[in-house]
């Protein structure tokens, strides 16, 4: 999938509280990245608010552009890179504007063409920058703060779901429990380390059912873990924190675990492409990892959790395909995988 001939993409990723810009050659080879965290303004308020999430864009965008571009050795980007591709949703909507209006800016003024990308096909490609034996078809779970869902993909642009949350996502609910147990945003690796002294028998708590739908559900498990904290509270008792976040952690494994091996002997389909921010939990990378019958490929931390390489890289994908979009593209905060991108 590495051509030198491939041009030079520009990437931007806005969509949530991390601001993201990457140049790629292709699908597979980085030329540089930068990530502006907003993770200490938010972590205050237990989760990201969207209102200084669009202002932090706003102040990091551009900045990060120049360093970026900086660290290729790129000094004459109107003639250097071949497009502009940028996250046009789903996500925030104050968020992906800034990023979406600033690269149609920057089309303007380069004369290059904009390719809008959906997050979502941008964490389905994270897997792809680095494990080079994964192709198509491959099975895609996407577990991020705001996602749940299981995708076959069939070929680039080509998805189908599988599965989704039936409720909470997957990052949300280990947000929800660090933040009631009081140990900060985001929770998820907050959730993993206190979960490596504990036992994860130490609470028996419930597993969705695979009933009629194949779907994900964890607002139960999280409400369940609520109800222990609670409990333990109203008894003036400290719950077992270390002990409750190893038995969510092995609860929430064992849902995203059933589903894949439903989806492998379903489709037939035995690669798995792991992403997302919850993809960087260690333990769910073992439990998918030493599962036979299929191979997983996760990407490293810094492609799980939202990053512009992964936009750089469908982007890519995209410029190949000769998907480009007008510069009347506007972010749209709802933007349905499936629906076509
Ligand atoms: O993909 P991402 O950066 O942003 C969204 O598109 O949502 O995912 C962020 C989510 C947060 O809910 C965070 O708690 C979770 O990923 N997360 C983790 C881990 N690292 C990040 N969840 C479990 N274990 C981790 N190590
Ligand atoms: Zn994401």
């Amino acid at each position: 999938m590495l051509s030198l001939s491939e041009p030079i993409i520009l990437a931007i990723e806005s969509s949530c509280d991390d601001t993201g810009v990457a140049l790629m050659r292709g699908v597979r080879h980085v030329l540089a990245q930068g990530l502006s965290s907003q993770i200490d303004r938010h972590s205050a308020f237990g989760g990201v608010v969207p209102e200084f999430a669009g202002r932090m864009h706003l102040q990091a965008l551009l900045p990060l552009v120049s360093r970026v571009l900086g660290s290729a050795g790129l000094t004459d980007p109107a003639h250097q890179l071949g497009a502009v591709a940028v996250t046009a949703g789903p996500g925030l909507i104050g968020s992906l504007f800034v990023g979406v209006m600033g690269a149609k800016a920057l089309c303007q003024a380069w004369g290059l063409p904009l390719i809008g990308v959906n997050h979502l096909e941008g964490h389905l490609f994270a897997p792809l920058v680095e494990h080079h034996e994964l192709d198509f078809p491959y099975l895609g779970l996407i577990v991020s703060g705001g996602h749940t869902e299981l995708i076959l993909c069939h070929a680039p642009g080509r998805y189908e779901r599988l599965a989704q949350t039936r409720d909470d996502a997957a990052g949300e609910a280990f947000d929800k429990l660090s933040k009631v147990l009081g140990m900060g945003y985001p929770g998820g690796p907050k959730v993993q380390a206190a979960a490596e002294g504990g036992d994860p028998k130490a609470y028996a708590l419930p597993r969705p059912a695979f009933d009629g739908s194949k779907d994900f559900s964890f607002s139960g498990l999280k409400t369940a873990a609520l109800d222990v904290i609670n409990r333990a509270r109203m008894k003036g008792q400290p719950p077992d924190a270390a002990g409750l976040c190893a038995s969510f952690q092995a609860a929430v494994i064992d849902c995203l675990k059933a589903r894949v091996l439903w989806a492998v002997e379903y489709t037939g389909v035995r690669s798995l492409a792991l992403s997302g921010g919850v993809a960087a939990n260690e333990p769910l990378r073992r439990a998918l990892m030493s599962e036979r019958g299929f191979t997983t490929y996760a990407p490293r931390a810094a492609f799980c959790t939202d990053n512009a390489v992964m936009i750089g890289a469908a982007g890519a994908v995209a410029y190949r395909a000769g998907r480009f979009s007008d510069l009347t593209l506007q972010p749209t905060p709802n933007w349905e995988l499936t629906a076509g991108c």
